[in-house]
This record gives C-alpha cells, structure tokens and sequence, in this order.
C-alpha cells in the first residue's frame, strides 16, 4: 500500500489553503509537517482569477470603522450572516493584508503613498484593497512565495484527493491519486482541512475554472457532515459572453456604466441610489429583467447587457483594469476603451459550504473546512464583493492555528481504516467506473444535462415547479451516472476519469442545492423565489443544514447567530 504521512493534510492550495498551512507552520515553529495535496499545480487554483479587490478596513482616520464594514456585511447578506463571525472578521482583515504587504504583495498606491482602495458593490467606504485588477494572482503569488521558506511544508501538485478517512470517529487522513502516476496513495494525518474552493462547474455559465468542482463539499457530506445554506448561489453580474470569464466588479467601482439596447443606464430604474454599485444579486436579478423585457441585446450566444468603459479613458483603464482590456481584447477582439464589452450574469460563488464554527472546526474532530468550500458564516445569503479573499486569508489563518493546536496533541491514527478505504477507493475507480463499458453514458452529456437543469430551474429566479423538477431530473442524472464508462483505460494522467470522478461528486452537490432551494420558500438575498416573494424572517431567518440521505438529502436548519 502506497502511504505517506503529514501531522496536518491541507486539501486544496488556493489562498485559504495556502493561508492555514502558512499560520500552523508559523505557530509550530515550522514543527509541523505540513502537506498541501492539490489537483492541479499549486499557482493554478482558482483564487488567481479573483480580480477586483480584498476588503478591510484600513483608514478609520479618513471615516471607515469596523462598525461600518461589519453592517455592510450583515446588510449584504440580507442578515443571514452570522454576526459573531462577522464582527471577527472585520476586525482581524486589516492585519492580513498589512502582513501580504511585508511579504511583498505589491497593492497599488495613491498619491500621496498610502495603499489604495476603491469603491465594490454594497460597501458604504471605498474599502475594497487592490492590486491593478490581478488581486488574486499577486495574493497567490505572495503566500506561495511565503511557503518557500517553509521546508517542513510539502506541496504535493497533481493529487486528486477522492475521500475523507474516519477512525474511531476522528479524521484519519485521505485516499488521492496522484496523477501523474495514477497510483492511489493514503495521506495519513492527524488534522485535516479542506480548502478546495468552489463548485461553479455545476452550473454552465460560470466564472469559475474549470477546477470548481465542488470536490470538499461532496467529501464532507459523503462524511456525514453538514452542507449548510447551499441555495444561496451567488450570480456576478458581469460574466463575459460567451465564456463567463469573470470581468471584475472593479470595472464599475472605477466608474463602469451598465447598459441596455436603448443605451440606457437602466439600474436607476432598479437602485437609483447605488446604480452599478449595489449588491450582486440585485444587479444580477435587473439585468435578468432587462432581457427579458426585450431591452438586452441578441446575440449569437444568447441575450446580454453592455458594460460601458469608454468614459474612464484609456490611460485609467491601463493602469487600474488592464486585465479586463486584456480580457476583452484576447477573448471578444474588442477594445473597451471604444466598445461596451458583453456581459451577462454568471454563477461565480457559492455562500454556502461545509458547516464550520470560526475556527474552521467542523463535527468530525480534527477535520477543518476554510474558504468557499467552508460556511463559517460570514455571507449568508449574499457575499459582497471583495469579501471573499480576506474570508480566505483570515479563516485561513484562524484554521491553521486551530487545526496546529489540535496536531499537537494528537497521535498517529493506526487503526484499519487507510486499508479498508483503500481497497474500497480502488474497488469504487478503477475496479468500477474504469471498467465500465463505454458508450452507454457519457460524462459530457451528463454534464451538460446537469448544467442546463442548475442554469433554468435553480439559477436567478426560482420557483417550485422548477425547483421538484430539477430535483426529480437531478435523481436521475444521478441514477445515469452508474452507467458511464472511460474509454481512457491508462492510469497516467487520465484527465477522462478525473472528470468523471468530478461529475459523480457535482451530482450530489447539485442535489443539495436543489432540495435546499426547494425548501427555503421564502425569498432572502440570492434566492429568489418568484412564487414567495416575501423574505419571511418568522419561517426562514436560519440556516438550512442539507445532510446526505439514502435517496434525497435530509434537510434541517440552525438559528442565525444575531
Ligand atoms: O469582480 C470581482 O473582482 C470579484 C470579486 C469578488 O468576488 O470578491
């Protein structure tokens, strides 16, 4: 049996993985040995296409306070997030970013030399920190720097972890593939955390990479964890047509116009006050308005509205958006400076996650989720932009410490479990889906039959004819999904069996989403329900907790910490 063993296995090296090994190899004193297992090379996680901007409050001696960042949040979340969270949250983001800044995170500067912020969606203070409009990639770039002088942390690129060891209760460790080889291996831990992000790739239009593939969500629910609030999916409101890449909120807080076929600022209609500045879902909802009642524009690629950048000028655009020129011009071969570019609303985030306290702990001792792939819970049901990359890193850092406490004290798990989940993993990929003949089902045409099911039925706008029906035809898919086979039958580097593996995962998280959204009969923040408008706070002012059952998904709630 191929094994291998960390005091602490960080699942996932996106900013909130790479956050949490960092923190527990500070506080060990680099003791700790620390592995990071990631399916892809490390810099390729997908928190390098975040863009726009990194909240936190840096100058109260100019009207910010954390009073303020903390009510934009709770506002934004249409009072979903838990409060005790948020409060910590505000407090801890400015020293994250401080401390990037010392590791050699280069922020764009003003004039008068201090860092700068600029305006983001739903936030009263321009707060949200920037790098030009690669915030994410240089955050990544930084931590990944930072990890270099790390020798006690180990970067396993290219494993495929596949599922969670349990012994006697505890978190044990992971079964993963290392792809290159094929050979599955077990990590054995005494800690665990799951930082793997997203799950866009359940949806078709998305701005997510093609990673998002809901991989810790679905482990932990196969654990018998809780997934909560995940009908709250969040839509930016400027994914580029046709691709979805993200064009950043950055664009409208440095002055970007939305615009209808009659080239119309059509949001004073909707939020006279905020205009392109309001929260996601309310842009993302009057831009679906707007095309539906005929005032987008028709294109070979479906109906979209216009995001205007020619006022701003060409010498703003390149030294504050010069990704989204780059964008606009590599992928569409049009120039801002004189063109609207096309955008749509995309699936780009989702609020809910793996039910965890501030600590990142979870119910099965010794696993931790952080970042997206977590709900701790600071968004509720929307996150405002911006957010999400201090989340990250200050979660990041609080899961470290927590996950660094808990290896400490900690002994080796030897008991049977690596053994029989291996033997169970071999038996369940490659005894199994690897054999299975091909032709009969595909991973392609389950996933684009799942896709388009998650963009009608459990996108925007909801109701409950939509919603049982894209549970009933959810249950299928998954029932289908037996019959696929991988015509790639080589260990090394099967990319086709890693999406099949993928796919299995996405389906039941796609069931979970469906069945939460069904249940929520109430409207609150993303979930927009059209057949219960109201937000209903007497019935629905908690959180749904979605556990994984034998035939549907088992729903229950949790009250909302005020
Ligand atoms: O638009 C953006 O730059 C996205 C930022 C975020 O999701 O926080």
């Amino acid at each position: 049996m191929e094994r291998i063993e960390h005091d602490i296995v960080v699942i996932g090296s996106g900013l909130a993985g790479l956050r949490a090994a960092l923190e527990a190899s500070r506080v060990s004193h680099g003791r700790l040995d620390v592995g990071i297992v990631t399916k892809t090379q490390a810099m390729r996680s997908h928190s390098v296409a975040a863009e726009g901007g990194t909240a936190a409050v840096l100058y109260p001696d100019e009207g910010d306070s954390y009073d303020s960042h903390m009510w934009d949040t709770v506002k934004g979340s249409d009072f979903l997030a838990d409060q005790d969270a948020v409060e910590n949250f505000v407090h801890a983001a400015p020293e994250e970013l401080r401390l990037l800044e010392r590791w050699g995170l280069p922020w764009s500067r003003r004039a008068d030399g201090r860092i700068a912020q600029r305006p983001f969606g739903g936030h009263e203070f321009p707060r949200a920190t920037f790098a030009a409009d690669k915030v994410g990639f240089l955050e990544m770039q930084t931590l990944y720097g930072a990890v270099q002088a790390f020798p006690n942390i180990h970067v396993h690129h290219e494993w495929y972890v596949t599922s969670l060891l349990k012994e006697n209760g505890r978190f044990a460790g992971v079964t993963a593939i290392n792809l290159k080889t094929g050979t599955l291996t077990v990590v054995h831990a005494k800690a665990g955390i799951l930082a793997t992000g997203g799950a866009g790739r359940i949806y078709g239009f998305t701005t997510n990479g093609h990673h998002s593939t809901a991989d810790g969500l679905y482990m932990a629910y196969r654990a018998g964890l809780a997934l909560k609030d995940l009908e709250f999916i969040q839509f930016h409101p400027t994914g580029l047509v046709p691709s979805g890449i993200l064009i950043t909120e950055a664009s409208r807080g440095e002055g970007g116009y939305l615009l209808n076929i009659k080239g119309e600022r059509f949001m004073k209609k909707y939020l006279p006050g905020k205009m392109e500045l309001g929260p996601r879902d309310i842009l993302s909802r009057s831009e679906i308005q707007e095309i539906r009642e005929g005032r987008g524009f028709e294109g070979p690629h479906g109906a979209y509205v216009g995001l205007d950048l020619r006022h701003p000028g060409e010498k703003a655009i390149d030294e504050r958006l010069p990704m989204v020129r780059e964008l606009a011009e590599k992928y569409l071969g049009l120039d801002p400076i004189h063109e609207p570019i096309p955008v749509r609303p995309g699936q780009h985030y989702i609020m809910g996650g793996v039910s965890t306290n501030l600590h990142g702990e979870t119910n099965v001792p010794g696993l931790y989720a952080v970042g997206e792939a977590a709900c701790v819970t600071i968004n509720g049901a929307n996150r405002l932009g911006s957010n999400s990359l201090s989340e990250c890193l200050v979660f990041g850092t609080a899961t470290g410490l927590s996950a660094a406490a808990y290896a400490k004290k900690r002994g080796w798990p030897r008991g049977t479990a690596a053994k029989e989940a291996l033997a169970k993993e071999e038996g369940r990929i490659f005894g199994g889906l690897m054999k299975h003949e091909v032709g009969k089902e595909s991973v392609a045409a389950i996933r684009k039959e799942m896709q388009q099911i998650m963009d009608r039925d459990v996108g925007i706008f909801r109701d409950e004819k939509g919603l049982t029906d894209a549970c009933a035809k959810l249950a299928t898919l998954r029932q289908r999904f037996v019959d696929v086979g991988v015509a790639d039958k080589d260990r090394v580097f099967n990319t086709e069996l890693t999406q099949a593996l993928e796919l299995d995962f996405m389906l039941d998280v796609a069931q979970a989403i469906a069945w939460s959204a069904l249940n929520r009969r109430g409207s609150r923040g993303a979930h927009s329900r059209t057949d219960h408008t109201t937000r209903d706070d007497a019935n629905y002012l908690k959180h749904s907790l979605a556990y994984r059952g034998d035939g549907a998904p088992r729903i229950d709630y949790l009250p909302v910490t005020i």
